[in-house]
């Protein structure tokens, strides 16, 4: 440590505080990986631009919604072992990990927006020792923690600089955060393959040391992979509808498969919204692109996800005709439960689609401030009942722990006409058909339909008729000129 370094060291250890972490970011993702690390026992200072956010934090207040959030907000803030600050200054020098945490913003159809990540770099450039580490945590292409590299050396030197994604669901942020399934690490230096195993250590899942390149992509292909499979069950609950099954049933039959699992992002619904899963699809098709890699999967899968909102708007049509000065009630705006986020949120994405058509749109989501939708031309219901006081059809785009116990009967006797499209197949049809509603429920259909190709009554009746030629099939009359049988 040099000169100015010490004295700084002398003049913090005599105000006690030293940080040994900071974190770079104080938005969803820094904001939790700085509480969490504080919680562990590290002195951790964090940083954000947003003055605003950062006076908040300093009285015990997050500007966003977490479970678990605000506990551990107080709890770290009562042991002194958090500070923020809205600069960047020589308080960082001593910290040993810089974790960086701020967002990568949008993707167009031909950049990546990296200018926050690349600013916050350079901002915090002159405070980074050369011993440190500097991990990024945003999630950003591969090539992007070498960049980060050469952005912070001088003279052919610099700290090192590595890639630790991070695998945080919102609405289980905290909890993911302390139980991880892997740490991945992806270093360049032996300095930063040393810091960032001590640093966890003592987190459960295994650790994979690798190239920052590889895990770079590890977290493309996580996020990718989950949109993936959230893509091809909603195309499954498109064929169910039709063919009179329940993909309820099928989806959870297929997460019994231990080639699956429980956990398997395999429940129908509207598509996959958020700040993280639309963008990161994409950015991996921009970044398959620019290496002339054709990505046929991706693109379906994006394809399949933007037909799911739009489907809501061809049943609403279907039924209602003409949706000018319809009223449509929209439940739930936050991408998902347990969170405040509306960022490529389906129910969001369906209420834009629905007032350029001209209908009247009422939403409520219980955690969404009234706020958000100051500007907006929605009318803002206070519960569900307002949003479903004289509407045409209610959508539910998101459900909650709430949602299963609202008084039915009252919703009926409100609405207009007792149209449900059921986006998040939280209730069940049978039951609502009963209570006089309407109910269309996603990917489950009905069974006593004849399918729509006819009977398949005159199938093979031999095992050995389904290995003829087809030429063979068609003169025994097995099968029809579309392939099923007549
Ligand atoms: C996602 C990943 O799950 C995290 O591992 C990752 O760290 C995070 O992105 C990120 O990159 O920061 P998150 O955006 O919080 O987390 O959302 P998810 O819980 O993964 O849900 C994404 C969307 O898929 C939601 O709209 C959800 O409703 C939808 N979904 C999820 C389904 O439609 N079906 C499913 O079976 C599961």
């Amino acid at each position: 440590m040099d000169g100015p370094e010490l004295h700084l060291r002398e003049k913090q250890e005599r105000n006690g505080w030293i940080p040994d972490l900071s974190v770079i970011g104080m938005g969803r993702v820094g904001l939790v990986t700085a509480l969490s690390f504080a919680a562990k026992g590290h002195r951790v200072l964090g940083v954000d631009l947003d003055h605003r956010m950062v006076a908040k934090l300093r009285k015990g207040q997050a500007s966003f919604f977490e479970p678990g959030l605000h506990e551990l907000l107080t709890k770290v803030l009562d042991s002194g072992n958090l500070e923020v600050s809205e600069v960047y200054d020589e308080r960082l020098l001593p910290a040993l990990i810089h974790l960086v945490c701020v967002d990568t913003g949008s993707v167009d159809g031909s950049a990546i927006d990296l200018t926050n990540l690349l600013s916050a770099l350079r901002d915090l450039s002159p405070y980074v020792r050369l011993d440190a580490v500097v991990a990024l945590r945003s999630t950003a292409p591969p090539g992007t923690t070498e960049a980060a590299r050469r952005l912070l050396s001088k003279n052919g030197t610099g700290p090192s600089v590595a890639c630790n994604p991070e695998f945080l669901r919102e609405g289980s942020a905290v909890e993911d955060f302390f139980n991880p399934d892997r740490v991945i690490l992806g270093v360049t230096t032996e300095e930063a393959r040393e810091a960032l195993l001590s640093l966890y250590r003592d987190f459960p899942g295994e650790k994979i040391v690798c190239h920052a390149r590889t895990a770079e992509m590890v977290k493309y292909a996580a996020n990718t992979l989950l949109a993936v499979n959230i893509s091809f069950v909603n195309e499954i609950a498109s064929i169910c509808e039709r063919v009179g099954a329940d993909v309820r049933i099928v989806s959870r039959a297929l997460k019994l498969d231990h080639r699956f699992g429980p956990h398997a992002y395999l429940e129908a619904g509207l598509g996959f919204g958020g700040s993280c899963l639309p963008k990161d699809i994409a950015a991996l098709a921009l970044v398959a692109k620019l290496v002339q890699q054709p990505t046929r999967l991706l693109d379906a899968a994006r394809e399949v996800n933007d037909a799911q909102r739009q489907g809501v708007i061809d049943r609403l049509l279907e039924r209602l005709g003409d949706l000018e000065s319809r009223v449509i009630g929209i439940i739930g705006l936050a991408f998902k439960p347990n969170t405040d986020d509306v960022r490529a949120a389906p129910g969001l994405e369906i209420a834009q689609r629905l007032v350029r058509i001209g209908a009247w749109v009422k939403v409520y989501d219980p955690l969404v401030e009234h706020d958000t939708f100051r500007h907006a031309p929605y009318e803002v219901a206070k519960d569900v009942y307002e949003a479903a006081d004289g509407a045409d059809a209610l959508v539910l785009a998101n459900s909650w722990d709430g949602l299963k116990s609202v008084r039915l009967e009252r919703i009926r006797r409100l609405m207009r006409r007792p149209l449900v499209i059921d986006g998040r197949n939280v209730f069940d049809p049978r039951a609502m058909r009963e209570k006089g509603f309407e109910h269309i429920a996603l990917g489950v259909g009905d069974e006593h339909q004849p399918l729509p190709y006819g009977s398949l009554d005159k199938t093979p009746a031999e095992p050995w008729e389904l290995a003829l030629p087809r030429s063979s099939r068609d003169r025994l009359g097995l099968i029809d000129k579309d392939g099923f049988a007549a």
